[in-house]
């Protein structure tokens, strides 16, 4: 078998397009602005090249977008100031604090100092909290996008076994709720997990989410079945001359693709989702903040 290739870069392309729409109909008819904004606290080189990226796509969707660059060493009050700044700003319905920090700042506190109606990665402890009781909420980006490709795919997924490989809180734990929710029978694998081979093989649907290149390879996946891939990892290609990287996912692509029945390409297929449901969560975000009906498609 030769897998469907599941292309993300046109879907998120899709998914732009009504945020777009969107926010263009909240501008004539109501004299809205959506506004995002992205924190982001020292100079990791790959935080800097997604916040550019998220800058970039919010104001081609026709939002404000608002960039706050901190310098590494910012004190922990003065980041929790500027957020409280921001969660009373009327201007500003999404605000987005780009991990990782750095080691002097406490993840949690700063991720839970945002509003949660503003919290539009849905890392807060009221959305996770929402989430997980199967309550309306803001849902974490990267597993909203792989819910939209997979219910795209196969439509209904009630009483698929999916397997979530990895149990982080950004993918897995809120990927894993978000199947739970279409009634799949979800299976939560990580390091510790014995024969994980043998229980990937259960999967209808496979989702891998572990930072580890290639490690899920084609005798991992049960045939016929739909694999997303979550990863992004840089690994040398002396193919391309020394000193040359590329990209590849958690999943070996080329032994995956010979037996799934549809897979996600790394680049081009969960990445671009991410900042597409960024956006889409952002104005839903300022619906929700003006008592306006949501977009429809664009929340699950
Ligand atoms: N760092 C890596 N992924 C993410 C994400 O989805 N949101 C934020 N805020 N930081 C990240």
């Amino acid at each position: 078998m030769t897998a469907e290739i599941i292309d993300g870069k046109a879907f998120a392309g899709i998914v732009r397009e009504k945020v777009a729409a969107h926010v263009a109909r909240l501008q004539a008819d109501h004299g809205i602005k959506p506004g995002l904004a992205v924190v982001l606290v020292g100079e990791d080189p790959a935080s800097q090249v997604y916040v550019r990226n998220k800058g970039k796509q919010t104001v081609e969707v026709g939002m404000t977008s608002v960039e706050h660059r901190l310098p590494a060493d910012t004190p922990q009050d003065a980041l929790l100031t500027l957020i409280q700044e921001l969660n009373t700003d009327p201007a500003i319905h999404g605000i987005l604090c780009q991990l990782p920090l750095p080691d002097h700042l406490d993840e949690d506190l700063v991720i839970n100092a945002i509003a949660p109606e503003k919290d539009v990665d849905g890392f807060h402890i009221s959305n996770v909290g929402l989430l997980g009781t199967g309550q309306k909420s803001m849902v974490p980006c990267t597993p909203l996008g792989c819910l939209m490709l997979l219910r795209d795919r196969l439509g209904s997924l009630s009483g698929l076994n999916a397997v979530v490989v990895g149990r982080s809180n950004i993918v897995g734990k809120p990927m894993a709720n978000l199947l739970l929710r279409d009634s799949c029978t979800v299976t939560i694998a990580h390091s510790r997990t014995r024969d994980i081979e043998a229980l990937c093989r259960t999967a209808d649907i496979l989702v891998a989410a572990v930072g580890r290149p290639q490690m899920v390879t084609g005798d991992w996946i049960k045939p016929g079945a739909t694999v997303i891939d979550v990863g992004i990892n840089r690994i040398p290609a002396p193919e391309k001359g020394e000193g040359k990287t590329r990209l590849v996912g958690d999943v070996d692509f080329d032994s995956a693709s010979a037996v799934a029945g549809a897979i996600t390409p790394v680049p081009g297929g969960v990445g671009p989702m991410t900042i597409a449901c960024l956006l889409a969560n952002t104005v839903t975000a300022c619906c929700r903040a003006n008592g306006l009906p949501e977009p429809e498609g664009l929340t699950v």
